[in-house]
């Protein structure tokens, strides 16, 4: 009696707990896993890819592309399976059967996006992960490559130098973002003033529809290749693989880092800096960090001048001469070189940084970013001001990104990514922290940063960066339908700008039912 109560109870637990686990789910999850064409592609087996919550190897699958350990904790929603698509079938199936039975995905090629939409959801989910689907393919006669969305910036860049010493292709300055997320949403880097961001030179795309057809630029049709050319590809499909068009560069470029504290004069420097750095040539880019310690304030300004020395400095000694730059600051070097440097690896770390996952996988850090655009000169006084703000929140950096150049000459509407002719610069305020029980007091921290800034940065809208992914700038409260057009032009406008309709209208052609759907996803103009 005694045991069989006991053994009662314990059964009434195990199942409560399995019930709890798998939540109301559960069907749904075996309805797709049941879907999956487990036999139809022999040569590439799909359960080679699934891994399912439980399964011994989900934690780590999970873990290995979640970059920031803010989405690491006990509260984070998980996904009910994981598909590490090897084969485009692969992702055609996870389309389909994720859609028919009620499944929302999310898609992750990097997995860097600030807010982690690309593998957390608050309703049940399933995550498409594409890091093994990146080949990169060069024909250096046409100067184009195919690179697939699951091939990461380091392995891109590898690819390229290795295959030529003057070719490169304009994207960010992280070594392990995805081409699916960082190139979807705009992509910029250390030679966006010459060449623009990388969505200026995709010349082709391939891309899983919600319909699980594989389309190209000629199937998809321009208004779907512009949009996910910076409109985020996960509003419209799974992005396969770019076709991008490679830039011209010398052999042997020059690159700088000079940090300037206050008591050096950072303040002049920095002011001076507004007024230059987006008018220079397009060759040099000067990004200025604004980082705190010990309640003082350093400026580091660093350089990448494609081409070599002696020209970098006639220029910088006619327009910049407050930088002070001298010969002994300034190194040359190949362009891949020039990617560890800027990234902020010393010199002669090893190539194997480009390609090594295992060196870099797993997260590093919480992190919370926000952005800004600034179109007016910020005043000495307010500058010194400012000072003040990050010194007071504590902000690990401010990355100050210098526009103009090639940036000015392309319309606002020609691609998704508005923030063109009138910028100054962009703001990029992080802060990372190592301590859970700090999480809310450094996010409301860089809150409060970001609302003394107001006055200094753009307003009606106050734009901000799609891959600087921010909940805080407006999201939709839950996935139904009726509320989408309203909260998805909050954000969608200061992402977007004008382009925010044009991109609803493409979305509510390609995706009616709005499958692909996210925090920040662009709604169907339908409604
Ligand atoms: C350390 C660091 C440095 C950075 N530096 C730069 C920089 O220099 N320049 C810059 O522009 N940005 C930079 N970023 C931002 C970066 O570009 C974005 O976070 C970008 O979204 C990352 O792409 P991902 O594929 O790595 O991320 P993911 O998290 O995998 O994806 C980001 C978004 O894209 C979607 N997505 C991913 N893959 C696909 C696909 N195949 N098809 C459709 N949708 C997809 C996801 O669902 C998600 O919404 C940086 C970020 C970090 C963390
Ligand atoms: C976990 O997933 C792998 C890969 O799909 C599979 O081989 C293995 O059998 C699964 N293990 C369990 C316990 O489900
Ligand atoms: C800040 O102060 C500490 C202790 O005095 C010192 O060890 C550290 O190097 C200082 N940091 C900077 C960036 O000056
Ligand atoms: C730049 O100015 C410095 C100091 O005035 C001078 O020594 C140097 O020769 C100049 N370099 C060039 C390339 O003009
Ligand atoms: C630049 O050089 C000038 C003249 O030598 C000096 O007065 C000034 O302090 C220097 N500025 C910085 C930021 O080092
Ligand atoms: C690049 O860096 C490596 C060391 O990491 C060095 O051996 C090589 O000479 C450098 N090449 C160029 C052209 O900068
Ligand atoms: C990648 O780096 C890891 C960790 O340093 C190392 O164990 C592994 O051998 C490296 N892999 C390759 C292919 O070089
Ligand atoms: C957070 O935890 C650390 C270590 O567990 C502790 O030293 C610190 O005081 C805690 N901070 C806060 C704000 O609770």
């Amino acid at each position: 009696m005694e045991g069989g109560g006991s053994r009662t109870v314990i059964s009434i637990i195990s199942v409560f707990l399995a019930f709890l686990s798998c939540a109301s789910s559960y069907p749904a999850l075996q309805n797709f896993l049941q879907c999956l064409p487990i036999n139809s592609n022999p040569s590439h087996p799909i359960s080679g890819a699934i891994y399912i919550a439980g399964n011994s190897s989900f934690e780590s699958v999970l873990r290995a592309y979640t970059r920031n350990l803010r989405f690491t904790t006990l509260e984070t929603p998980k996904p009910l399976a994981i598909i590490t698509a090897l084969h485009e079938s692969h992702v055609q199936a996870t389309v389909i059967c994720a859609k028919s039975h009620g499944l929302q995905i999310r898609i992750r090629s990097g997995g860097h996006d600030y807010e982690g939409l690309s593998y957390v959801s608050k309703v049940p989910f399933v995550i498409l992960d594409m890091f093994n689907l990146r080949s990169i393919d060069i024909d250096i006669a046409k100067e184009t490559a195919w690179v697939q969305a699951g091939a990461t910036l380091g392995e891109l860049y590898y690819k390229i130098a290795t295959t030529s010493k003057v070719h490169a292709f304009p994207a960010g300055v992280c070594l392990t973002l995805g081409t699916g997320g960082h190139f979807s949403g705009g992509g910029y880097g250390a030679m966006m003033r010459k060449y623009g961001l990388s969505v200026d030179n995709i010349i082709d795309a391939q891309i899983v529809n919600v319909n699980g057809r594989v389309l190209n630029r000629a199937s998809m049709g321009e208004d779907l290749f512009w949009a996910i050319r910076g409109g985020g590809g996960a509003s419209f499909g799974v992005i396969l693989s770019w076709k991008i068009k490679l830039v011209r560069i010398p052999p042997i470029l020059t690159m700088f880092n000079v940090p300037i504290t206050s008591t050096q004069g950072a303040t002049d420097v920095v002011h001076r800096w507004q007024e230059v750095a987006p008018k220079l040539p397009g060759d040099l880019f000067i990004r200025a960090t604004i980082s705190s310690a010990n309640g003082t304030i350093t400026a580091t300004f660093t350089g990448l001048f494609l081409g070599q020395t002696d020209a970098l400095l006639q220029l910088t000694n006619q327009s910049f001469p407050e930088l002070n730059l001298t010969q002994k600051d300034c190194k040359e070097m190949s362009w891949l070189n020039s990617t560890l440097l800027f990234y902020g690896y010393p010199e002669g770390t090893s190539y194997e940084v480009f390609y090594n996952r295992t060196l870099t996988q797993g997260p590093a850090d919480f992190y919370k970013g926000k952005s800004d655009y600034v179109k007016k000169v910020i005043p000495k006084e307010s500058l010194e001001h400012i000072w003040k703000l990050a010194i007071k929140a504590g902000i690990t950096f401010m990355q100050w990104n210098p526009y103009g150049g090639r940036m000015s000459e392309i319309p606002e509407s020609e691609t998704p990514f508005p923030h063109r002719a009138g910028n100054l610069f962009k703001i990029q305020y992080g802060m990372t922290w190592g301590l859970e029980n700090v999480t809310n007091d450094r996010i409301e921290a860089s809150r409060e940063l970001y609302s003394a800034m107001t006055p200094y940065v753009s307003s009606e809208p106050r734009e901000a960066f799609l891959n600087y992914r921010d909940l805080d700038i407006g999201q939709r409260s839950d996935f139904s339908k009726k509320k989408d057009l309203k909260e998805g032009r909050i954000y969608g406008i200061k992402y977007f700008k004008g382009n925010f309709q044009r991109l609803t209208k493409v979305k509510a052609v390609v995706d009616p039912d709005n499958f692909f759907v996210n925090e920040q996803s662009i709604p169907p103009s339908l409604y």
